[in-house]
């Protein structure tokens, strides 16, 4: 039996937590205020879907809204066993048991391509010492948590940003409006664009152009999933990774304040599809390899609001699919500006954007709320909600961004 008491009970969930993001858009927003009856459509869809699926005993193409899944998709489970091409239902059924995953179909060229350099091959253009410690400091005195706050009330009431589907589009664009608006109020020389995908979700890419082509990217990604009603079922993804999408934006606000002007180009990335199988970030990833963009390293951040009170509070560095003189970079960067030690750990195949960079041959890092996974089970469903997030935790997470953006965007390494 493919539908359980679980995704009853899940979906029972759901609907509750339909209600309450309508009234807590009503409350808070008028701007996603109008979502009320799209939800309320969607509830009912919601409850059609499950039934016809149980009925039926699977779900077909013409059960989901989305276009993205109409045919089959080339799907990667690891760097050792050959791509596959499945279908809606294995892909879901992935997700479900949690195994990591990276959909490739329109990214097949980069997978396949010969000359990428394994790991630790390139030369690295990252700093190996500190020097920009005042600026930094400086920049970090002007962090905050209120607009973790601001942003994550409004952002985790749509009752999902799955990447194919309306709420996920309008998600986006919502995002999109905050970062656009943050750059309007420092009147600054920053470009914030929209990056197109082949599902309604796009990534947004905000730049300081430097003096120089290389690049530096900072990111996170904007999407969330409910992993048993992915279109329908409510998924506010606070933690994951709304953490992320705040963690960066306060960042790049207070680099605005300080009208940051680095010699690098630094970009910040909200990548759309993470969920999807780092869809957005390997699109993205796939146009900069292709462009010869020279990207000197990515910082990735996917959940830094939870840890487990009792256990030692830490900053986990994913040590898998990411470059060692980033990870030491950031371990640095921590040491020296925040209040927090950094622990390495694996997160398997997919896990994150980082892995999307490392692949097509970028150095990528990428810092975690912790150093244990499972430690947060509320992701991927209803539970995952700003009540459970820590903002001094994530604080820290800020300063390591902004550190990062100085620190290397400054860099004059040659
Ligand atoms: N933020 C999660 C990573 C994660 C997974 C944290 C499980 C904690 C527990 C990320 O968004 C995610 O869900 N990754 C998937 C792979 C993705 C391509 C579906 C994973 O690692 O299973
Ligand atoms: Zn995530």
């Amino acid at each position: 039996m493919r539908f359980t008491l679980i995704t009853i009970a899940t979906l029972a969930v759901a609907a509750v937590s339909v209600t309450q993001a309508r009234e807590g858009n009503q409350h808070h927003f008028g701007a996603v205020g109008h979502h009320y009856s799209v939800q309320a459509a969607a509830a009912a869809a919601a409850v059609a879907f499950e039934q016809q699926a149980a009925a039926g005993g699977h779900i077909t193409e013409d059960m989901h809204p989305g276009t993205l899944y109409s045919s089959k998709r080339l799907i990667k489970v690891s760097e050792n066993t050959k791509p596959r091409w499945l279908g809606l239902e294995d892909i879901l059924a992935l997700r479900r048991a949690g195994v990591g995953f990276m959909d490739i179909t329109d990214t097949q060229d980069m997978h396949h391509q010969q000359d990428i350099k394994a790991l630790g091959e390139y030369e690295s253009r990252l700093p190996t010492k500190l020097s920009h410690g005042k600026q930094v400091r400086g920049a970090i005195g002007q962090l905050s948590t209120k607009l973790y706050g601001d942003v994550l009330n409004p952002f985790t009431a749509f009752h999902n940003r799955y990447y194919d589907s309306e709420y996920g589009r309008k998600s986006s664009e919502w995002l999109k409006a905050q970062i656009e608006s943050l750059v309007d109020q420092a009147k600054a020389n920053v470009t914030v664009e929209a990056f197109k995908h082949k599902f309604p979700q796009s990534s947004t890419i905000a730049r300081f152009y430097g003096k120089s082509e290389e690049t530096v990217v900072i990111s996170a990604h904007q999407d969330s999933v409910n992993m048993w009603l992915p279109w329908f079922g409510r998924a506010s993804g606070a933690d994951d990774d709304g953490s992320g999408t705040v963690t960066i934006l306060e960042a790049f606000r207070v680099l605005l304040h300080q009208g940051f002007a680095p010699e690098r180009t630094v970009e910040f990335h909200w990548y759309a599809g993470e969920e999807g199988g780092l869809l957005g970030s390997q699109d993205v990833a796939r146009q900069y390899k292709k462009q010869e963009t020279k990207v000197v390293g990515n910082l990735h951040f996917d959940m830094t609001g939870f840890w487990e009170k009792g256990s030692e509070e830490i900053i986990g560095l994913v040590a898998d699919r990411t470059d060692p003189k980033s990870r030491a970079l950031v371990s640095d960067l921590a040491n020296e500006y925040t209040r927090l030690k950094t622990k390495e750990f694996e997160c398997g195949y997919g896990c994150s954007d980082h892995a999307s960079w490392n692949a097509f041959g970028f150095p990528s890092a990428m810092a975690f709320e912790c150093d244990k996974l499972e430690a947060n089970t509320n992701v991927h469903s209803p539970k995952d909600t700003v009540e459970t997030l820590d903002f001094d935790h994530m604080l820290e997470f800020s300063k390591l961004a902004v550190a990062y953006a100085y620190e290397v965007g400054y860099d004059k390494t040659d």
